[in-house]
């Protein structure tokens, strides 16, 4: 009777709908992803951010110059764009392996924050 009692409670708490809201598994997919977090390097709140400074040597000018790998700004894409960067994903940034929902609840979280600040 009493393990039939903790199979009940624990089903319970696994098969509550309202286990976390859709904003809380959001900002954890974005700080925490199955991956390394978005925020390490396109900032917070999606504003992008500068991720390394280091110098190269341009052919072009026979000189040692400085150069800069940043993260672009994501909170102000379309969601074509943002999905699209998700799918197949250019240079330092890494793959994902997100499923669309997943996908369309990041894209949400940082346009808010986009929302935010062209409010004032
Ligand atoms: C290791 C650093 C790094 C991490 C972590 C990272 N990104 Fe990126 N991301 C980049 C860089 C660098 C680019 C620019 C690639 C390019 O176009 O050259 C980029 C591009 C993008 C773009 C396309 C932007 C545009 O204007 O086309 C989106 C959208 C994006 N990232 C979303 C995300 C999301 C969402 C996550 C987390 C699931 C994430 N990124 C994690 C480095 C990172």
């Amino acid at each position: 009777m009493r393990n039939f009692i903790l199979l009940f409670l624990l089903f319970g708490s696994i098969f509550a709908s309202d286990f976390i809201t859709k904003n809380e598994y959001a900002k954890m997919l974005y700080s925490n992803p199955r991956g390394i977090g978005c925020d390490k390097c396109h900032g917070k709140k999606g504003e992008g951010a500068l991720i390394a400074k280091f110098k190269h040597f341009d052919k072009k000018s026979n000189k040692i110059v400085d150069g800069e790998l940043k993260a672009p700004r994501i909170n102000n894409l379309d969601f074509w764009k943002f999905s699209e960067a998700l799918k197949r994903p250019k240079d330092v940034m890494p793959s994902y392996f997100l499923t669309d929902e997943e996908t369309l609840l990041l894209y949400e979280y940082v346009k808010n924050f986009n929302d935010n600040k062209d409010k004032k």
